[in-house]
């Protein structure tokens, strides 16, 4: 029998994007998919990859149709869920970064697969690892670095699985200067989507609070992407990034030059570092009737600053955003 998750997004993969219950229920509809992927993984039995598959081809149509609105979805953070809701983050990157490189639809599936899957070897780790806010110790750490391995031997049991998801699983922590795990590859020999994997893996995780760090502000983590592109990820996929994400990505929250916070809602393609944002305070970090402002082309000549800590500051830029992933955009 077809599960519910099966049944709607069959019933949706070739609708209309304007499907905003759809579109919320997301995150946690990944979250779920996740749970019962891992949880059959965990018995060693194999899992529906029809549903996968489904999942994956409604956020390909989704990513098509807005990415922006696709992108804001990943800031609804679920620290409680991260060894779940990470994946499904990953997913959604990668197949944007897929998409920027105009990977074609079955270039697209292998991708949202490996990127789904890309840290399944961990259920191999020993309990304790798992969760561990600790540092590692030496032993564990070298156990931790066979995880892609682990998660590539897991799923090559499976004869449905492509060999390019296997390989971007195996790779999704290699590093182009050779620094990476578990083989210490070069970038020549490092698959393309392993390449995607670990420029979205290394976003989503640096801008999560997790059990091992708290978040960083998504612009200093596209900074700290920037300056190992060409050492560590691949400069095309770095820039796909970017392209993606603006300088400012969506859900930052910023410093205007009048004193104003403001979270980011749209990137502006024209000039990536003037987005559409919704101010939130007043001049006197008040908060305010909120109102949206095109900071492209605004005649009050509104700029940003600097991005500022939303962690820092207790600011949920996520709330912002509702009402944001909730207006459907209007077809032109
Ligand atoms: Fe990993």
């Amino acid at each position: 029998m077809q599960s519910a998750i099966s049944t709607l997004f069959q019933k949706e993969v070739n609708s209309s994007f304007h499907k905003i219950s759809l579109l919320n229920n997301i995150p946690k509809q990944g979250v779920d998919l996740m749970q019962s992927v891992i949880k059959r993984l965990k018995m060693d039995k194999m899992f529906d990859t029809s549903q996968l598959l489904q999942f994956i081809t409604f956020l390909v149509n989704c990513c098509k149709e807005d990415e922006d609105r696709l992108i804001a979805l990943t800031w609804q953070k679920d620290s409680a869920n991260y060894i779940y809701a990470h994946p499904v983050n990953v997913c959604i990157y990668s197949l944007s970064i897929g998409c920027k490189l105009s990977f074609t639809d079955k270039q697209l599936t292998y991708l949202g697969m490996a990127a789904l899957l890309h840290d399944v070897g961990e259920i191999k780790l020993p309990e304790r690892m798992r969760g561990k806010a600790a540092k590692f110790t030496e032993s564990e750490l070298s156990a931790m670095r066979q995880h892609p391995k682990l998660g590539y031997e897991l799923l090559k049991r499976f004869p449905y699985i492509h060999e390019d998801v296997l390989m971007g699983v195996l790779h999704h922590h290699e590093r182009i200067d050779g620094s990476g795990y578990p083989s210490g590859h070069i970038g020549r020999f490092i698959h393309p989507l392993g390449k995607i994997i670990a420029v979205a893996e290394i976003f989503d995780a640096m801008t999560s609070d997790r059990h091992s760090a708290t978040s960083i502000p998504a612009t200093d983590v596209l900074k700290v992407i920037y300056s190992k592109s060409g050492k560590h990820y691949e400069p095309e996929v770095v820039n796909a990034l970017i392209t993606i994400t603006g300088m400012y990505p969506v859900g930052s929250l910023v410093r205007l030059n009048g004193g104003q916070l403001a979270v980011v809602l749209k990137k502006n393609m024209a000039d990536l570092s003037k987005p559409e944002v919704l101010v939130i305070t007043d001049t006197n970090a008040q908060p305010i009737a909120q109102y949206t402002v095109n900071l492209l082309g605004d005649k009050y000549n509104r700029q940003i600053m600097y991005a500022e800590n939303a962690s820092q500051l207790k600011i949920d830029t996520n709330k912002y955003l509702q009402s944001f992933i909730a207006i459907p955009k209007k077809k032109t």
